[in-house]
């Protein structure tokens, strides 16, 4: 059941907004944000037009316009007794409209952080197709996964310094899928994890939807504040922590050898297993000596990775590496959820393992290129944003000089260009995540620098104080990050 969200949360959520243009206007454009991106769900009771002025020390005829305004928009049911509900027009058609997908071919997303299919790619699907037959005399049911992958992953860890065995695999629907089927085995409702401050938020909701309760650490240089860690842990028990420690989704930060050390050993200590997620690993730009994989520094550690970003996200096709212990009790939580993953995928991806490294190659060779012309792009076009240059991952974590990412990303949207507000990636609301914006680099050369001239445009609106004055978008649309 979708929560009411109580004026104070409505408020701390929407962060300063802009203060240019009726207030009316910025607030039902904040609130709409919230929606989209999934901040503030379906179903979501708003506080009263009255608690939401005292709470955001605005008028009340400020308030009553905004709620009006998206009531007008289909946003918003208002219903004598039950108050205000959020209402998204399409909620119940097909899933795949609950994904922002760009109106018009002129719209550019870059919502996404995924990479096309790279070249080679079409090979591999090919040569599976002389496999076919072997497959299809058996049932195709998989719920461990594809023999012949689980080898070539097992093969694959132990050849990189984690000696592994085939059972310790687990092939799941991608990594998300690893996360959600994690999530379902080990937590019950109430128990905690551990997360970083900042972070990829669809693995955090798979926690929260299995009744987790996430404690965010603060967010400082590094994700992983080991001090922040000690004493969190100290603070109340915890059943897992999840993270993200090769160029980390959304700012490619490297978890150091120190650092490994000192979260295992506190995990260790307070009996928390950690979820840790390696599936940017491989996306290494730049050739850096990464330390070694979280698993060397604790054996307890359950990896989860994924086809999707060294290869192409539509195989769909991930995995977990568990200790031994682990391996039936997520088999059996999968009778409930799945039963497992499509098996031509994965006799794809066993193709890709062995035959694929060039594949590969192509695919981060076109990171690279992109990474580079969007560089190159945002300090002529835009000098006043701070943009670092990854040595991995797919996109770029950009600091904004003024809290104005939701500003820019709405103004955005009217210039045909989809972004996610930083916001988004914080685990906990607050208004730090409004320094921040992700811009991936994952399409062409063309697209990028086509993006970078809206972002420049949105950009002077919201300076110039003119980001109220355009039409609103088109279309009420959720959003799916990769
Ligand atoms: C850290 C992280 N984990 C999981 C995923 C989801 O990956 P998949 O497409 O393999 O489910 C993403 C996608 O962006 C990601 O960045």
């Amino acid at each position: 059941m979708a929560p009411t969200i109580s004026a104070s949360r409505l408020a701390s959520l929407l962060g300063p907004f802009a203060t240019d243009g009726p207030a009316y206007r910025s607030l039902s454009e904040g609130i709409r944000l919230l929606v989209v991106d999934g901040r503030v769900a379906d179903g979501s009771r708003l506080p009263s037009e009255r608690e939401l002025a005292a709470a955001l020390g605005v008028s009340r005829t400020t308030t009553t316009r905004t709620y009006a305004e998206l009531r007008a928009s289909g946003l918003l049911r208002s219903r004598q007794g039950s108050g205000s509900v959020v209402h998204i027009p399409f909620a119940a058609s097909s899933a795949s409209t609950l994904i922002v997908t760009p109106d018009d071919a002129d719209t550019i997303a870059l919502t996404y952080s995924a990479p096309a299919g790279p070249a080679g790619l079409g090979r591999a699907f090919e040569s599976a197709v002389t496999k076919l037959p072997g497959l299809l005399a058996t049932t195709g049911y998989l719920p461990d996964g594809l023999p012949v992958l689980r080898e070539l992953l097992a093969q694959r860890y132990t050849d990189r310094g984690l000696p592994t065995d085939p059972e310790q695999i687990v092939v799941t629907n991608g990594a998300l899928g690893a996360v959600s089927l994690i999530a379902h085995t080990l937590m019950s409702p109430g128990q905690r994890v551990v997360v970083e401050g900042v972070s990829y938020p669809h693995a955090h909701e798979s926690f929260i939807s299995v009744g987790g309760r996430l404690s965010a650490l603060p967010i400082g240089e590094s994700p992983w504040d080991s001090v922040a860690l000690s004493s969190t842990l100290r603070g109340s028990r915890h059943r897992a922590a999840y993270l993200i420690p090769d160029f980390h989704n959304p700012t490619a930060a490297i978890m150091s050898d120190d650092e490994r050390g000192a979260w295992a050993h506190q995990l260790r200590r307070h009996d928390v297993v950690p979820v840790v997620d390696e599936s940017l690993r491989d996306v290494n730009l730049d050739g850096v000596d990464l330390p070694p994989s979280y698993a060397s520094y604790d054996s307890r550690a359950v990896l989860v990775d994924s086809a999707s970003k060294s290869f192409w996200g539509g195989l769909r096709v991930g995995w977990v590496r568990a200790p031994h212990d682990l391996v039936m009790p997520l088999v059996q939580a999968r009778m409930t959820l799945d039963l497992g993953t499509a098996a031509f995928e994965q006799l794809v991806l066993s193709e890709l393992l062995v035959h694929g490294s060039q594949t590969a190659e192509a695919g981060r060779a076109s990171l690279r290129a992109g990474r580079d012309h969007l560089l190159g792009e945002l300090a002529t076009a835009l000098p006043e944003i701070e943009a670092r240059r990854p040595a991995g991952g797919l996109s770029l974590w950009l600091t904004l000089p003024d809290r104005i990412s939701s500003q820019l990303t709405a103004a955005a949207s009217r210039h045909g260009l989809l972004l996610t507000p930083g916001p988004r990636f914080f685990a906990s609301a607050g208004a730090a995540g409004e320094r921040h914006l992700r811009l991936p680099y994952t399409q062409s050369e063309p697209t990028l620098s086509e993006a970078v001239r809206r972002l420049r445009l949105a950009y002077d609106d919201v300076r110039g104080g003119t980001s109220q004055a355009a039409a609103p978008p088109q279309s009420e649309t959720l959003e799916m990050i990769a």
